[in-house]
């Protein structure tokens, strides 16, 4: 039974995220913020010796959400994963080159063959998909070389009170038919916006909605990182992390509140 539904989600996840493909890079780049980059940056120096230089890879790609940021870290190499096939067409037709690689895998196909590769790994709106989460950790902890990091940035859990800025932010992003993109996409989609003369952007239909409580399933439900049993077992941590775009403000309120998971393989 169990399997039956660990295939429905893995199954799910490539169909869905194979029709958002296209549109993906418009919607999701928070990560493109300079606060993000700094804040990831910050964490990973303190706790990594010599984090530049080394082997990347990014679990869960998209359209190749990290890639700039692995080039600015001057990164050996950039790894990209992804469940979804179109996905990684559109990642390598953006980014792709010889020290930048895209793959169709997901996690659980791709830890076999791959086990102490990589300095770090990232991920980005990912660990709620994953049917079990012990598991994913474990093969994502496995693929760590000795004292390489994985940071997953990740969703606040649905029992979140949001911040009036984080919820001004939101609507704001909502009304203006564009996701967390950075400051200059915005006044760009602002001004296409004004120019056009509508009063909404109409959003494209995807099947994203109708499938979502087999692909966001644990979403749904309670998911608070901080309290799975795995991220002790694993020597983990879940520090401050804000989702929407201010992430300087995570320092401000308190660690409950977010979800962002950091573990180092320091055998
Ligand atoms: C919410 S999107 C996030 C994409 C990107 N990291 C970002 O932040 O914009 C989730 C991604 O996870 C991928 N995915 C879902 N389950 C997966 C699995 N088991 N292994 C690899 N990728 C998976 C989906 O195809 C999708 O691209």
């Amino acid at each position: 039974m169990g399997n039956d539904k660990k295939s429905k989600v893995l199954e799910t996840n490539e169909s869905v995220y194979d029709g958002l493909a296209e549109r993906h890079s418009k919607v999701v780049c928070y990560q493109s913020r300079k606060g993000t980059r700094d804040y990831l940056w910050d964490i990973i120096e303190k706790i990594h010796k010599n984090p530049g230089g080394g082997d990347l890879l990014e679990v869960a790609c998209g359209s190749g959400t990290f890639v700039e940021l692995a080039k600015k870290w001057k990164m050996a190499s950039y790894e990209g994963i992804d469940i979804s096939g179109n996905m990684i067409k559109v990642a390598t037709k953006s980014h792709g080159s010889d020290k930048i690689k895209f793959y169709k895998s997901s996690l659980e196909d791709w830890e076999d063959g791959h086990k102490g590769k990589y300095d770090i790994i990232i991920s980005s709106s990912f660990l709620h998909h994953l049917y079990d989460l012990d598991e994913g950790l474990e093969q994502i902890k496995s693929m760590l070389k000795p004292g390489g990091i994985y940071i997953g940035v990740h969703e606040v859990d649905n029992t979140r009170v949001t911040t009036r800025l984080e919820k001004f932010d939101l609507h704001w992003a909502v009304l203006m038919g564009h996701g967390y993109t950075g400051f200059w996409d915005r006044l760009r989609v602002f001004l296409k916006f004004m120019c056009s003369g509508k009063i909404f952007f109409k959003e494209k239909k995807s099947t994203a909605r109708l499938q979502e409580d087999m692909v966001d399933f644990r979403l749904n439900e309670k998911f608070y990182l901080p309290d799975e049993p795995v991220i002790k077992r694993l020597h983990a941590k879940v520090v401050p992390y804000c989702f929407y775009n201010y992430p300087i403000f995570a320092r401000l309120k308190p660690i409950n509140n977010f979800q962002m998971v950091v573990m180092k393989n320091d055998i």
